[in-house]
């Protein structure tokens, strides 16, 4: 990673690998979950340090509520703790934490658990945390034509109004910007329904090193890949270099 280069604004990481890394060891899968827990601890540390203004991990998807009910409750109850236990040096930190999915399926005292965590660091600016939790691309997408189908349904927007910037208004993460770099994990060259509106134009870095064991190495190498990339939008080669002279 070049120390002088482009730090990417929003990285956005699926943390991948919990399972496999339990698995080589020997150990029940939760025990892959808890060490994904601190290998997020340890990245968000890293990236306060690097400068970059948000991240958005991967921590739940909507497809994973269809997993054994054993691991889905040990997952519910490693967030929970996670929440007791975090919120308060997150905060410290600086850190602003905010959840995106459908919290609805959570029980009320997690989610009144997260909205604690939400207000208690809304007004913090170091690093921006998003967790995805229930979280699903196309539940996403399909949410938000929901609410404008309803605004037109009412008459307060005509569909003609309805544009790419107001489409992205309704998402999550609405206000953020794009994912500049988008991370997977754990060796799967898949996105499984994470961002699929607002990853359009994230650069791609899949890494073998599964979730637990992912740290500042292995970030500075997906940092490096991205400060290699040139990044087009659809224009060419050409015309970025006009435009950067
Ligand atoms: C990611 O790790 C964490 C969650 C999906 C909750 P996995 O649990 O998917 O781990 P692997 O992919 O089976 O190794
Ligand atoms: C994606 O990982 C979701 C999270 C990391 C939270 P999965 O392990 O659920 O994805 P697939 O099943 O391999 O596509
Ligand atoms: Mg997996």
């Amino acid at each position: 990673m070049k120390s002088d280069g482009d730090i990417p604004a929003h990285v956005a990481i699926v943390m991948d690998g919990n399972g496999r890394w339990a698995k080589q060891r020997r150990r029940p899968r939760t025990f892959g979950h808890q060490a994904g827990l601190k290998a997020l601890r340890r990245i968000v540390e890293y990236c306060g340090r690097l400068g970059v203004a948000e991240l958005t991990v991967f921590a739940f998807s909507s497809e994973n509520w269809k997993r054994p009910k054993k691991e889905v409750s040990r997952l519910m109850e490693l967030f929970m703790r996670a929440l007791d236990k975090e919120t308060r040096e997150l905060h410290e930190n600086g850190v602003r934490v905010r959840f995106i999915g459908d919290l609805e399926a959570f029980s009320p005292e997690l989610r009144e658990k997260v909205r604690q965590a939400e207000q208690l660091t809304a007004n913090n600016d170091r690093l921006k945390l998003n967790v995805a939790a229930s979280y699903g691309g196309r539940w996403d997408i399909v949410h938000a034509a929901r609410e404008l189908a309803r605004d037109v349904a009412s008459g307060r927007i005509q569909p003609g109004q309805i544009d790419e910037d107001l489409f992205a208004s309704r998402l999550e993460l609405s206000g953020s910007r794009d994912p500049d770099l988008f991370i997977r994990t754990g060796g799967e060259m898949r996105v499984s329904n994470f961002l699929l509106w607002q990853g359009a134009y994230s650069e791609l870095f899949f890494s073998p090193v599964l979730w637990p064991d992912f740290g500042p190495e292995a970030m500075d190498e997906a940092i490096a890949a991205y400060q290699s990339r040139e990044r087009r939008f659809g224009l060419t080669g050409e015309q970025l270099r006009q435009k950067s002279a």
